[in-house]
């Protein structure tokens, strides 16, 4: 369950992300402050292009800001090396690409193998912990297809398995239920919901509020900026009940 007495497992403090386009600059994250905590389940909203995952790919050490701290359990990973940013994604967080980001020339079992391989695991044992994870997300009996045999909503899977196959502390999902049929999706999130009761820290993109749903917090990212709908609603709330109260 969430706790908001746990330490935070990421602390974002006056994160930007920037591109130099010519001319002009574009900011994919501007001066975002966030805190995540220790097994919270939280969703973040937002239009397309408004920075969701380029937030989620420095919470997940795939890329580093432009300026600001990105604190994961206390230690900053702005600029660290590419080779120690690895070392810590590999060890702490699990991701769901929002493209998949399927090997081609391997298996679907062997894609899934793949993060417990660089953690240097036996192999007969990577084998027996991915078909493992293959079973939970419903993909047991394509194993042995490749990823090009396989259709959108079975990729994601294939990509939500290898997210899970090292157990991590931490999953992050960008849109993981973007290609998935009602049925699928439900399975998908109960997977979510589980491990979010067994500890685990979960943060999905979505740009489904019935997704949204099952979380137990949300955010909202617009234009770069981060904002909590659940402030925003308690600011409507205010509002409201002040206006209520000043009428004589
Ligand atoms: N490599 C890049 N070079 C230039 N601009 C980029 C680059 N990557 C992202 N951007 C810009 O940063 C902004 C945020 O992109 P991002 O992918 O984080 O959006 P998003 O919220 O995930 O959108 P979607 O919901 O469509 O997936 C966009 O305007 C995008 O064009
Ligand atoms: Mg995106």
């Amino acid at each position: 369950m969430s706790d908001i007495s746990s330490e935070p497992v990421f602390e974002f403090r006056g994160v930007s992300k920037s591109y130099q386009m010519g001319e002009s600059t574009v900011y994919a994250l501007n001066e975002v402050d966030l805190q995540v905590r220790e097994g919270e389940f939280l969703a973040i909203l937002g239009p397309s292009g408004s920075g969701k995952s380029t937030l989620m790919h420095i919470m997940g050490c795939m890329d580093q800001p432009s300026a600001g701290e990105v604190l994961l359990d206390g230690e900053d990973v702005a600029k660290v090396s590419a080779s120690k940013l690895a070392r810590v994604r590999r060890s702490k967080v699990g991701f769901v690409f929002q493209t998949f980001n399927l090997l081609p020339k391997l298996s679907v079992l062997e894609n899934v193998m793949l993060p417990m391989l660089y953690c240097h695991r036996k192999r007969a044992d990577a084998r027996k912990r991915a078909a493992e994870v293959l079973e939970m997300v419903g993909l047991s009996d394509r194993v042995g297809h490749m990823p090009g045999q396989l259709s959108g909503g079975q990729r994601q899977r294939v990509a939500i398995a290898r997210s899970l196959v090292n157990d991590p502390r931490v999953i992050l999902a960008d849109e993981p239920t973007g290609n998935l049929d009602t049925a699928s999706a439900r399975r998908v999130l109960e997977l979510f919901g589980e491990l979010h009761e067994r500890g685990r820290t979960v943060v999905l993109v979505t740009h489904d509020p019935r997704v949204a749903d099952v979380a137990h917090r949300t955010i909202v990212v617009e234009d770069g900026r981060v904002s909590e709908s659940g402030a925003l609603t308690s600011f409507v709330g205010m509002v409201k009940e002040s206006d209520g109260k000043e009428v004589r």
